[in-house]
């Protein structure tokens, strides 16, 4: 018999890791991850202070090299590969203590995450050819485009550090989205954030996951994390200790004990 093939088969995964472990000297800080983000998805992840969130970033971005495991992005294994290969390939994302270019303006910031995946090289720019001239005027134009698609259009020659601190994680993740990745990592964007702001970025988050880039999210903010992801995976001292939608997370009792054991840092 002819196997049965349906509409609801899962979208095979974007983003696996296999045992996926990191030691700093003595200290697992990741230790045998496993899990899978589907394409579209936006996946949660959370566990308390120091369970291994950022790392699991800087594993997936080539930031360093995991002691021990695998990455997988669209089937194919990223170890080995630079940061900048990685980003290339379209994983971007923005970091837990935001980073801008703080004498540039609002809409160079965006522009330098384009020039990332410019064909036209230092040299070509330097020399102003009237290819690298045509180029210029593109990634001015997609840098605006941005703008407008995150609400920042308004404030294009401001310098960067003149926003208010809710608009330069928004800022930061357009300059993310300037690669236009496929994988874009949040790592807490709505850590200091007023409610408002955080309802605007919810929406955000949720149009650029509607747009086609799969998100994966760090957060403590609970409320904030459960109504905005289809899935959440939590580590605790490095290991998964749960995997599933917000309501099976919010009832295990792994995860209750391990935010409720946490010593407050
Ligand atoms: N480069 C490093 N060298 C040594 N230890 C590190 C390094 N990076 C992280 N660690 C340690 O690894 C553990 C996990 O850190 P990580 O930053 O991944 O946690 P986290 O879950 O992101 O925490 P938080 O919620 O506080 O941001 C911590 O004990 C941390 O001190
Ligand atoms: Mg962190």
């Amino acid at each position: 018999m002819e196997p049965v093939i349906t509409d609801s088969q899962p979208a095979p995964p974007l983003l696996v890791l296999s045992d996926l472990s990191m030691a700093f000297g003595g200290l697992v800080a990741v230790d045998r991850v496993t899990t899978r983000v589907a394409d579209g998805q936006i996946k949660g992840l959370i566990g308390p202070n120091g369970a291994g969130k950022t790392t699991v970033f800087n594993l997936v971005t080539g930031i360093y090299p995991p002691s021990g495991g695998h990455v997988e992005f669209g089937g194919e294994r990223l170890i080995g590969l630079e940061p900048h290969e990685i980003a290339a390939r379209g994983i971007t994302r923005t970091f837990q203590n935001v980073r801008l270019f703080a004498h540039m303006s609002v809409l160079e910031n965006v522009m330098v995450g384009l020039h990332l995946q410019t064909r036209a090289g230092l040299l070509a720019a330097a020399l102003r050819t009237r290819a690298t001239r045509r180029e210029e005027a593109r990634i001015h134009a997609d840098a605006r485009d941005l703008l407008d698609e995150v609400g920042l259009a308004g404030r294009a020659g401001d310098r960067a550090t003149d926003l208010p601190f809710g608009l330069q994680r928004t800022l930061e993740i357009a300059r993310a989205l300037a690669a236009r990745p496929r994988l874009l990592l949040l790592d807490e964007p709505a850590a200091g954030l007023t409610a408002p702001e955080r309802r605007r970025l919810g929406s955000l988050i949720r149009r650029i996951r509607d747009d086609g880039t799969t998100i994966v999210l760090v957060e403590h903010d609970m409320e904030f994390v459960m109504g905005l992801v289809d899935e959440l995976l939590v580590l605790d001292h490095g290991s998964v200790i749960a995997e599933g939608t917000p309501a099976e997370i919010q009832s295990d009792a792994s995860v209750i004990a391990a935010y409720l054991g946490a010593p407050e840092r």
